[in-house]
């Protein structure tokens, strides 16, 4: 199959994950990453306790009413829940599109400073997105990441091979059916301000497109993932969140084409009240393109859960997921209350994070 015969569906599926009032679950760690969260709550890293603890996020009661699709990590894609049912199945229920982690993670970028790095997993892409799509995930995921840094980074190197590289994944699982969420994270890792960040979002952003263009992505099916416009995390100017809203809005308008349905940002380590905040203050500001501006979190709306669960609470777990799931589908219409859900104020930013 070619794009040209996947067009329509992949508009459709676009539009549905940019559903307003809608968001997206990022479930999609690695097994190593998910190792962490479990070592957090004492959990051993096993088979089984990936199974229950997924299990638990996609059989929440009244789940999809805020959540538009989930973003699944392979081995959950092709696994059965505790109860023999799939996964897939257990999400197709609550009316979650399921999605995937297509990309082989980072490498360092041979050229580029030390920090930098490209994201690797193009080699047989049609195939594997052809795949996934046979079991039944419509949408993919695929993260580049830049950092800021005092000594010139992002280079023009990293800036153009990551741009390329999400244009070119994009066009790839297009070519299978499967929506690609493009997400270029810049790390919070830093002492820069603001506008710092801005101006080197707005390059990236556009370089992103202009590969778009280059390679003949289809932009009304897909969707982009960007981190918010804020400040380093250790920088000494901390803004206000009606600052960083604002300039968010204004990087988006100066880099994202109309055309594009929906804008999903990541929590990138902002605690689970200041994703909501900020999403919420985005929503209140008239903007001038119309994409929808949701999220597509992983850490703010999974860590009460996590901490609620603890291995064996799964009402507790269910609540506090849907407490956040709840609290960033009202920020995505622009009418959540700061501290009306319980969430948790916790910085969840980790220097040198890797995901
Ligand atoms: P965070 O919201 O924790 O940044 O995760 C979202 C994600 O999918 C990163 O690739």
């Amino acid at each position: 199959m070619a794009l040209s015969y996947y067009k329509e569906e992949l508009k459709q599926t676009a539009q549905s994950l940019a559903t307003k009032g809608k968001g997206i679950l990022a479930v999609d760690e690695s097994t190593k990453t998910i190792g962490k969260r479990l070592a957090s709550i004492n959990v051993e890293n096993t088979e089984q306790n990936r199974q229950a603890y997924r299990g638990l996020l996609f059989t929440t009661p009244g789940l999809g009413e805020f959540i538009s699709g989930a973003i699944l990590f392979e081995e959950t894609l092709f696994q059965n829940h505790a109860d023999g049912e799939p996964m897939v199945k257990k999400l197709e229920k609550l009316g979650i599109i399921p999605g995937i982690k297509v990309d082989k993670g980072l490498r360092p970028l041979a050229g580029g400073k030390d920090v930098e790095t490209f994201c690797s997993g193009l080699d047989g892409l049609v195939e594997r997105a052809s795949d996934y799509y046979s079991q039944g995930a419509r949408f993919a995921k695929w993260r580049a990441v830049l950092q800021i840094t005092d000594d010139g980074c992002p280079t023009e190197l990293s800036i153009k091979e990551n741009a390329w590289g999400l244009a070119r994944y994009a066009r790839s699982v297009q070519e299978s059916g499967l929506v690609p969420i493009i997400e270029p994270e810049i790390l919070m890792d830093g002492s820069h301000e603001i506008s710092k960040t801005a101006e080197v979002q707005e390059r990236v952003i556009k370089e992103v497109y202009m590969a778009c263009q280059q390679n003949g992505v289809f932009l009304e099916g897909t969707l982009l993932k960007p981190s918010m416009t804020v400040q380093g995390a250790v920088s000494s100017k901390k803004e206000e969140p009606q600052v960083i809203a604002e300039m968010t809005i204004k990087t988006m308008e100066r880099s994202v084409p109309a055309s594009v349905p929906g804008i999903v940002f990541l929590s990138g380590g902002l605690s689970e009240e200041a994703a909501s905040v900020y999403l919420n203050l985005m929503n209140k500001i008239e903007r001038k393109a119309k994409w929808n501006v949701g999220f597509s979190y992983g850490r703010a709306l999974q860590h009460s859960c996590l901490k609620a669960w603890k291995g064996n609470d799964l009402n507790a777990g269910q609540k506090a997921l849907l407490a956040r799931a709840q609290a960033n589908s009202e920020a995505s219409k622009g009418c959540y209350k700061a501290g009306s859900q319980p969430s948790s104020d916790e910085a969840l930013f980790v220097a040198g994070y890797t995901y």
